[in-house]
């Protein structure tokens, strides 16, 4: 047993496993380049407040999840990880008058959020994001390039069966009529809701319809719907993000009880899930429209609408598919080994010259015999060894194809070449896999 380990709920990625999050956290963006995403960093922590006012004070992210930082006796602020990054975002916003840029301001970032949540498989308390972000289209057609964009990602990922679930959960005009209803509906049956929902009943009815309790399944299931509430606004908007998803051709499913657990949503709400776990708490990702948030943290009203698309989950999702590993991701292509173990300096000036033009290659410093070398050459994947022996005194090399096993003698000058020219004629020549 190790005296230290990584915190509960948090893990080491491991150099086997990182391969897989390099070509998810590229794609991300390159993604977010190519629809015109600009990348965005904020802090990791940000004052509590900007997290109490923006993700809601009565949402579970706040209430029980919240990593809140120890505050030291001279500073009076209260800080927090954050457990989600639009918040930060919309405060970076307001902080830098993006208002006054042409609108709207798509934004993107991805990294690492923190959530003190009981931790089981596809729930971490530190676990990654990658996040989108459009401040200032009143949509419809930006919610549904959004919601493209979304699934193009996990398409572009590999990873199969991911369904769009949609939903509109009204504004500031729509959606109090429907809350007292709600409310009534709850309270008719107040003896079956467990304490915590009880509590919430009054401070934050909605949240009752995303409730983990199981509970609350039966009483959620014939709970009055939104969308049967909807303002003619509202209501318009909801078709024509309808309408634009259909003309784009990304299939989505209606989903009325989804809601979201995050109080700054308005109007569109969308989660991506994998087919048939719906009920499971397992969303991929998520996001929505927040037209009140600018508002809400200290900006002009200005209308927005983002996703979150958690990696992790993307991660263990790709695996169980067999998708996971890139295998031979990492490898070198050349491993530059030699007949005299001592002569370590040589075979690190050649792997030098080779890392200089470009090419992934190891030296083998370890003074051992160089059938050992070799072998550690094949172990490594590599696809040539470079042999230096007695011939370097006339400026020439071996060059072994491990996996053809064929051998030629090259001069050292035109070693770089010769290596780059056979690797990529292998890797894309007939019968090549990759
Ligand atoms: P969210 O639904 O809270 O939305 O999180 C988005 C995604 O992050 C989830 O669907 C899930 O894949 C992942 N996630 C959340 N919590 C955990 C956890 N404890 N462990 C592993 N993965 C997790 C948001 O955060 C919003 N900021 C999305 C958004 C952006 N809405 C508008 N713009």
């Amino acid at each position: 047993m190790p005296t230290f380990r990584a915190p509960r709920g948090t893990r080491d990625l491991l150099p086997d496993e990182t391969p897989t999050w390099t070509r998810l956290e590229r794609l991300a963006s390159d993604l977010a380049t190519r629809y015109g995403y600009r990348r965005i960093e904020t802090p990791m922590f940000e004052q509590t407040a900007v997290f109490e006012r923006g993700v809601g004070e009565v949402t579970d992210i706040v209430e029980k999840e919240l990593f809140r930082i120890a505050p030291r006796s001279e500073e009076a602020e209260s800080w927090s990880l954050r457990p989600e990054p639009t918040a930060g975002i919309v405060r970076a916003y307001v902080q830098h008058g993006m208002q006054t840029w042409p609108q709207p301001v798509k934004l993107s970032m991805t990294g690492s959020m923190f959530r003190y949540d009981r931790p089981q498989a596809g729930r971490y308390r530190q676990f990654w994001q990658f996040d989108i972000e459009a401040i200032g289209d009143p949509g419809p057609a930006v919610d549904a390039e959004i919601i493209e964009l979304g699934s193009r990602y996990y398409r572009d990922a590999g990873l199969e069966g991911v369904e769009v679930l949609l939903n509109s959960i009204g504004d500031a005009a729509c959606r109090p009529a429907y809350i007292a209803e709600l409310r009534a509906h709850y309270r008719d049956r107040i003896d079956a809701l467990p304490p915590v929902e009880r509590d919430r009943l009054d401070r934050n009815v909605l949240r009752l319809l995303d409730s983990k309790d199981p509970a609350m399944t039966a009483i959620n299931a014939d709970a009055p719907r939104i969308t049967d509430h909807l303002c003619e606004d509202c209501a318009t908007h909801f078709a024509d993000v309808r309408a634009h998803l259909d003309a784009l051709g990304v299939p989505y499913r209606l989903e009325p009880g989804l809601v979201r657990g995050l109080d700054y949503y308005t109007r569109t709400a969308f989660e991506f899930y994998l087919h048939g776990r719906e009920g499971q708490q397992q969303a991929l990702g998520g996001g929505g429209r927040y037209d009140g948030l600018v508002e809400l943290l200290g900006g002009r009203p200005t209308p927005g609408i983002g996703f979150g698309i958690g990696l992790d989950r993307l991660v263990l999702a790709l695996e169980e598919q067999g998708r996971g590993s890139s295998a031979g991701a990492g490898a070198p292509t050349a491993v530059v080994v030699g007949a005299d173990p001592a002569d370590t300096a040589s075979r690190l000036r050649i792997a030098t010259e080779l890392r200089a033009a470009g090419i992934t290659a190891r030296a083998d410093l370890a003074r051992r015999k160089l059938g050992k070398q070799l072998e550690g050459a094949s172990r490594d994947g590599a696809h040539f060894a470079i042999i230096v022996g007695d011939e370097l005194a006339a400026g020439e090399v071996q060059l072994r194809d491990l996996p053809a096993g064929t051998q030629k003698v090259v001069p050292v000058a035109d070693l770089a070449r010769e290596v780059a020219r056979s690797h990529a004629a292998h890797r894309h020549g007939p019968g090549a896999s990759d």
